[in-house]
């Protein structure tokens, strides 16, 4: 399936708001390739079907990834919405026919991260918290931080996202953790 064959059907699937917001991701992962001199044949394809998951409500999530096998943590098991990556997996595979390990991965880990996350992963991981459309508070920070490096991307955005769950009094995933520990032991940034 070519890309623009993926872009129409994603379209028939997800709601107006998550269509576009997936196109603005593969925009932002697209711009994030040119800073970064990285190829883009596997990345637009992550980055456009991340929330392909998406296609199941959130209300259905846990049932659904019962039925269809899929494992289900305790965290994913009270915040079902973490759900959608895996989800995303399977329908990355099913209904677009992704066989790639790489793309499989960036998608199934693009909200929680984790530790030896490809590069590719990190972008759409950035790209998805980055990407035009979002405005909350801290974004633009968050901007600069990928552009000084993917790393130092990546580390921001895990503190954010660890500081708004503390603070909306929502779960924190492993994960998420793992990951940020990770790059505070391995890196200088
Ligand atoms: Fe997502
Ligand atoms: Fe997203």
């Amino acid at each position: 399936m070519t890309l623009d064959e993926m872009r129409v059907k994603l379209q028939s699937k997800l709601k107006k708001e998550r269509f576009e917001h997936s196109v603005r991701v593969l925009e932002m992962a697209l711009e994030m390739a040119s800073w970064y001199g990285m190829a883009t044949d596997k990345l637009s394809v992550a980055a456009l079907l991340h929330d392909c998951g998406r296609v199941v409500p959130t209300a259905e999530s846990v049932e659904k990834a019962k039925e269809l096998g899929i494992e289900i943590d305790m965290i994913e098991e009270h915040q079902p919405i973490l759900l959608h990556q895996k989800l995303g997996v399977y329908y990355a595979e099913k209904d677009y026919g992704v066989t790639d390990k790489e793309i499989l991965d960036a998608i199934g880990r693009h909200s929680t991260g984790g530790t030896n996350m490809s590069d590719l992963a990190k972008v759409v991981y950035l790209a998805d918290m980055i990407e035009s459309g979002r405005n909350f508070e801290g974004v633009d920070e968050l901007r600069k931080a990928a552009e000084k490096s993917l790393d130092n991307g990546m580390k921001q955005c895990y503190a954010h996202t660890v500081q708004y769950l503390l603070k909306n009094n929502l779960l924190i995933h492993p994960d998420c953790i793992d990951g940020y520990n990770e790059l505070i032991i391995n890196k200088e940034l």
